[in-house]
């Protein structure tokens, strides 16, 4: 099946669609996973009500979890996809993580879905922040990620349907498809004839939907196809 799936990726127009689940070898958890963020923090601290009304207990989460992401390192799912880009095999990323990886890996075309935790802003005035000390700025405003909350509009959606639209193929990865609206993207995509790839530990809902459906860690995935592509161009 691998070997259907690398023929298919060197025709080129792919789109990738990733979620937690390749950055779980990074040491960034999951949301839904056993040992995933849910489990710890319950589904209310991710939505915008839940933040608004207890920013403190939000940020004692981010003081917690951020620094992981931070100081996290891209791996080898990350690298494939930034070198398929770079092959020209790759048209862009629709990422629905927040932890910049995809970025430091190198890919260029990167539509983050879910925001990015590395920038925060204040609500009233805008002002940027890095990282704040405190989540009150000097406006008074209150200092929020950049991220997209529960009950918010995601980012670049017209970017992203751009993007599907070229998709001859789309492959998704590490992701249990369960949140919309990227959920809802490999339906796109095969309603208009694209050849749908899914690769994740875990059943998704669309398994029976999909062209191919490999439940492996992703990593394993990863490397075994970039070795091929690697070989390939050597
Ligand atoms: P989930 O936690 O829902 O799903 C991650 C999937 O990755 C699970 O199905 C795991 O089985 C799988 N997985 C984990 N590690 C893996 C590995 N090493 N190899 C292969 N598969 C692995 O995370 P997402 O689907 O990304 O949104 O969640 C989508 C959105 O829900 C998040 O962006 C977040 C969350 O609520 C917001 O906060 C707005």
């Amino acid at each position: 099946m691998l070997e259907d799936i690398i023929e298919i990726l060197e025709e080129g127009n792919v789109v990738a669609l990733t979620g937690a689940g390749i950055s779980t070898s990074s040491g960034i958890p999951d949301f839904r996973s056993e040992d995933g963020l849910y489990k710890e923090y319950g589904y209310e601290l991710f939505s915008y009500e839940f933040f608004k009304n207890h920013p403190d207990i939000f940020y004692e989460y981010i003081k917690k979890e951020f620094p992981k992401m931070y100081k996290a390192n891209y791996n080898m799912s990350h690298k494939l996809l930034a070198e398929l880009e770079e092959m020209g095999y790759l048209l862009g990323v629709i990422t629905q993580n927040i932890d910049d990886l995809h970025n430091k890996a190198g890919s260029r075309n990167v539509i983050e879905l879910h925001g990015n935790a590395t920038h925060f802003y204040c609500e009233e005035c805008e002002r940027k922040y890095s990282f704040p000390k405190e989540y009150i700025c000097s406006c008074g405003g209150l200092i929020r990620p950049d991220i997209v909350f529960f009950g918010e509009p995601v980012n670049d959606i017209d970017r992203v349907f751009e993007l599907l639209d070229k998709a001859e193929t789309l492959l998704v990865m590490g992701t249990s498809l369960q949140v919309y609206p990227a959920s809802n993207f490999p339906v796109y995509v095969k309603e208009r004839g694209g050849i749908l790839i899914i690769v994740n530990r875990e059943e998704t809902q669309y398994d029976n939907f999909a062209d191919f459906v490999l439940h492996m860690n992703v990593e394993e995935f990863s490397k075994k196809v970039l070795k091929y592509f690697e070989e390939e161009f050597d």
